[in-house]
């Protein structure tokens, strides 16, 4: 090796060893400011959310949806009004006052539910966000209940205000037991 490359490697060596450091030093005296007031610096949003986005992509990718049905779909209706219109709101519902100040903020998934696949949005109400928020409901969820919860998922961006405030009231609400 020329003595040029030697220098390289030394030299990346160094650099990574600063980082480290440098790393640690922030972990050890909490110079990050946890405050959910406080908004990520960019690199740190951007590390999280691709993270985020990539976990999520390459884990659901061995699912595979079932068809989803009108009936599924409203089941799953009565389980989002339940569980999860708090946090995400609903079509011209809003969360609750205290979702809105969460960080990370809980999207508005009439919008953002678009983004995700049937696939991904199975995996992450099964599986929840770590450091996030968005509980893991498969612990005390089957599958079956949780695909329902998708199936509406992915029909809410479709829905009007309406729709939505008269779709799953027919009795489904929840799974009975739940208090939220
Ligand atoms: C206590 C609040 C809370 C509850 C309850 C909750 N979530 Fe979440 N959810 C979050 C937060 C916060 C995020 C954002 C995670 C992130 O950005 O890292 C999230 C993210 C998501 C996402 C990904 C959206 C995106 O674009 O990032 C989906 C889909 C989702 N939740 C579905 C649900 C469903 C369906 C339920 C009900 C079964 C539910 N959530 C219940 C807080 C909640």
């Amino acid at each position: 090796m020329t003595a040029n490359g030697k220098g390289m490697i030394i030299g990346a060596a160094a650099m990574l060893l600063l980082l480290a450091l440098f790393a640690l030093i922030v972990i050890l005296t909490g110079a990050y400011n946890v405050a959910a007031t406080d908004r990520h610096n960019p690199i740190v949003a951007w590390a999280f959310d691709t993270t985020y986005h990539n976990s999520v992509q390459g884990r659901a990718d061995d699912l595979e949806s079932p068809q989803f049905t009108s009936g599924m779909i409203e089941a799953g209706a009565g389980e989002y009004k339940a569980m999860c219109a708090h946090c995400h709101g609903g079509v011209g519902v809003s969360p609750a006052g205290w979702a809105e100040v969460m960080q990370p903020h809980p999207p508005a998934l009439a919008r953002a539910a678009e983004k995700w696949t049937d696939e991904e949005v199975f995996w992450l109400v099964k599986h929840g966000v770590k450091m996030s928020g968005m509980p893991a409901f498969g612990p005390t969820h089957d599958d079956d209940t949780i695909w329902n919860i998708a199936a509406f998922v992915k029909e809410m961006p479709q829905l009007s205000a309406e729709e939505y405030a008269a779709i799953g009231s027919g009795g489904h609400g929840g799974e009975g037991g739940h208090s939220h």
